[in-house]
């Protein structure tokens, strides 16, 4: 049987690819150190845990509105609305399965084939896979290492042509960890203004920003033409597996979208809406706490990266990646490409990480350091053995 060319357009997220060949090794009984899942490690705190079952005792378990139940939408407003002076209608925020859904279903509602979609480098993964799939044309907007990986709006502009249809962008990011300025994110938003193209700004990682950086959000602008804000609640309450995220945006847009969402996977779950509902009106005090530990892991792991010879690290500004540029050991010992280097750290040092190929650069690796202090000791311990080797 012939595969369709959308299909064949794209290929398995290779950070999950990552995550399953660590399982592979764990489940044999090696102990890897895990830096490839780009999940928390904490638990989703008690109060979110304690709604869902309340909501399955009292038999919330059935289908609920495609777009998500009112209350969760008031939440998801609300939450909005408190951290950033956003003032979204209900008509502008749809919830979704997962902030993926959010972002598949507003590439598939805009883009036609041969549209363009200009994409900061280095771009999350499922970006890039997702434009292909709906037959969009990536166009890449190179960053600077040294500049922090820094996405300047004026750059941006630079790419639009009439074809320009969507800009993507993510502060803080995956992988770098870069943050784009507020200032910075109001012009990319005056350039989408000015050519009438939309701009998808996500929020995922939102509320992880160090050294006293202060959370913030394009909301806050009375724009519905060319801003959609895409969000989840996966990372900032610990919550990857309940699979529950949001779009806030245009109304017409949301309903495209959700005409998407009717046939594919229909609500996000029942329970796990009600469980949402909390993590957004309840203390938020578990992020805070989140935030700190993340914050001192951080700062240890580029510690620890930067006593590596040959070894080049920015020092990450959100979100729980790092992103160290490894280029000193490519083309030594065999190692052809930062894969293959992945490939042979997993097989002989036994720590799982995922190349930067896998996010458009050539000489780096990510880090995600969502895991425990001990972990990222023992991971560094390895790596500066398996480095110091070649
Ligand atoms: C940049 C970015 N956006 C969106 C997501 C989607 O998260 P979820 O679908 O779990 O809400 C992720 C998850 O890794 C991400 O890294």
């Amino acid at each position: 049987m012939e595969l369709s060319q959308r299909i064949s357009r794209i290929s398995v997220s290779s950070t999950l690819a990552v995550v399953q060949k660590a399982a592979k090794l764990k489940a044999s009984g090696i102990k890897v150190v895990d830096f490839g899942a780009g999940e928390p490690d904490f638990p989703t705190p008690d109060s979110i845990k304690k709604a869902a079952v309340e909501a399955l005792n009292q038999n919330f378990t059935k289908y609920t509105p495609t777009g998500g139940i009112p209350e969760l939408k008031q939440a998801v407003i609300g939450r909005h609305a408190k951290d950033f002076g956003s003032t979204y209608a209900v008509e502008e925020c749809l919830v979704t399965v997962g902030g993926k859904q959010a972002i598949f279903e507003a590439v598939a509602a805009t883009i036609n084939h041969g549209d363009e979609v200009i994409l900061p480098v280095p771009y999350w993964v499922s970006f890039l896979d997702i434009v292909n799939y709906a037959g969009g044309r990536p166009v890449m907007l190179e960053t600077r290492e040294e500049d922090g990986f820094a996405v300047k709006a004026e750059e941006v502009e630079k790419l639009v042509t009439p074809k320009t249809k969507l800009i993507i962008v993510n502060s803080p990011n995956n992988p770098t960890g870069a943050v784009i300025p507020p200032e910075e994110m109001e012009k990319l938003l005056a350039v989408a203004e000015r050519h009438n193209i939309l701009l998808m700004s996500d929020e995922c990682y939102c509320q992880f920003l160090y050294d006293g950086r202060k959370p913030f959000s394009l909301g806050h602008s009375s724009n519905r033409e060319n801003l959609l804000i895409v969000g989840s609640l996966s990372k900032t309450y610990a919550m990857t597996g309940w699979r529950v995220g949001f779009a806030l945006g245009n109304r017409d847009l949301l309903r495209s979208m959700l005409k998407l969402q009717s046939h594919s996977t229909s609500n996000p779950t029942s329970f796990a809406q009600k469980a949402a509902v909390e993590a957004l009106n309840g203390p938020q005090d578990s992020v805070q706490t989140m935030l700190a530990e993340y914050q001192r892991r951080r700062n240890r792991i580029v510690e620890g990266l930067r006593a590596i010879p040959g070894i080049k690290c920015n020092m990450p500004e959100g979100a729980f990646y790092v992103y160290p540029n490894i280029g000193a050991y490519l083309k030594k010992d065999g190692i052809t490409d930062a894969e293959k280097l992945v490939e042979k750290l997993l097989e002989e040092a036994h720590v799982a990480l995922v190349p930067g190929p896998a996010f458009g650069t050539q000489d780096h690796l990510r880090i995600s350091y969502a895991t425990s202090q001990e972990q990222i000791d023992e991971g560094l311990r390895r790596m500066a053995k398996f480095f110091g080797a070649l």
